[in-house]
Formats: C-alpha cells, structure tokens, sequence
C-alpha cells in the first residue's frame, strides 16, 4: 500500500476534502413567502428518527426563515441544475423570488408548511427539533419527517462541492466491498 508525503496545508482550506456533499436546495416558507438556498453543510445525524444537521449562516435570509417556522424541505438537484444552484445561492430572498425568477415549481408539503421543489430528484420534509446549537454555530437539528424520491435513476448525479468553484460530479458505483462488510453494519 502506498504512502502519501503531505506538506502543510491551511486549515481553513480542509473543507475541500471533506465537505461531502450533495449540495442540496433548502426551501422555506415564512409569513407568506417562500424561498430557496443553497446548502453544502449537512450531516446525518441519526437513523431513527431521521435527524440531519444543517449549517445555516445567520446572514441568509433562510436563518430566520426556518428558524422561526421550525420547518424547512431538503430538495436534492442533479447535475444538470448545477447552473440554477449557483445562481439561488449568489441571490437572497430579500431581494428575489426565487421560485419565479428560476422558475422553479413549488409543491405545497404534506407534513410541513414549507414547499418542496418539482425539479428536484428529492425532497424531504423536514421540521427543526433542536434549536440549542443555532446560536452558536448555526447548526439547525432537522427531522425528516416525509421523504419523497424519484422511482428513477436509483443514483442520480449529484453535485459535490469541493470549494473555490468546483463541483464534483457523482459517478461510478461499487458494492464490489459489499460482502466485507459486517451485516449490521450494512
Ligand atoms: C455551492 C454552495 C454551497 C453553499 N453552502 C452553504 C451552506 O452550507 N450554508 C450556508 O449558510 N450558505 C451556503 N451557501 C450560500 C447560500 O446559498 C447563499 O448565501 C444564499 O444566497 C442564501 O440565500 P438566502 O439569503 O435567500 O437565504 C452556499 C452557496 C453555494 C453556491
């Protein structure tokens, strides 16, 4: 197995390892008025319920949006809307109606007052059941509580983000280490 020779690196710059990915869309609704933003840093939390961490920075219109409707819908994009995920995050709310000038199509939620987006391959209902952590880092504890996903393709192409511009794109798939694995953890 090989070895790696490593040099210093900025610790501020990590971030381009590790952020996993996919970028997701997060969308809101709040006194009337929905919105959309770009999201690259969540994490699951827990199986069951389904908990996800979502870092919000309070600058962005959603903060508020979500933090005081408690509820908020995680649309997952393909690659072929890497376009329109730029453009919603280079944009905020306060300005723009998102929906309309991307012209996305909103679809009332079933289980949260929040809309999710058509053109996305999934959404998932989420409402906020922990705010502790939002004062401090942002941190929005979400549980899905309705997860709605496209029958086709199993994998769609998602986009990663690797900072200062770039995307990855999803691509091939393994279960070649499938049979390595302990069953529980499976
Ligand atoms: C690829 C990408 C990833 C982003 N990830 C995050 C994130 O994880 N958290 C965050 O607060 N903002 C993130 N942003 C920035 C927001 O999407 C951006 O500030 C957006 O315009 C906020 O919209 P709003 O003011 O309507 O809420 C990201 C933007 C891009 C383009």
């Amino acid at each position: 197995m090989r070895t790696y020779r490593k040099r210093d690196f900025p610790v501020a710059e990590v971030r381009r390892f590790l952020e996993p990915g996919p970028i997701v869309l997060v969308s809101s609704q709040w006194r009337g008025k929905t919105n959309i933003m770009t999201l690259g840093w969540h994490m699951v939390m827990e199986f069951v319920p389904s908990l996800i961490g979502c870092c919000v920075s309070s600058q962005n219109h959603s903060f508020e949006m979500i933090r005081q409707s408690r509820a908020c819908v995680i649309n997952l994009p393909t690659a072929d809307l890497a376009a329109t995920v730029v453009d919603i995050g280079n944009t905020s709310g306060r300005d723009i109606d998102k929906f309309r000038s991307f012209r996305l199509t909103a679809i009332a939620g079933d289980r949260v007052e929040a809309p999710l987006i058509a053109e996305c391959h999934a959404s998932f209902e989420c409402r906020l059941v922990d705010a502790s952590l939002i004062r401090r880092y942002g941190l929005f504890v979400l549980e899905v509580v309705k997860a709605h996903v496209a029958r086709s393709p199993k994998y769609p192409r998602t986009l990663h983000y690797r900072g200062d511009g770039v995307f990855m794109v999803s691509g091939q798939n393994t279960a070649r280490y499938r049979p390595r694995f302990r069953p529980d953890m499976l």
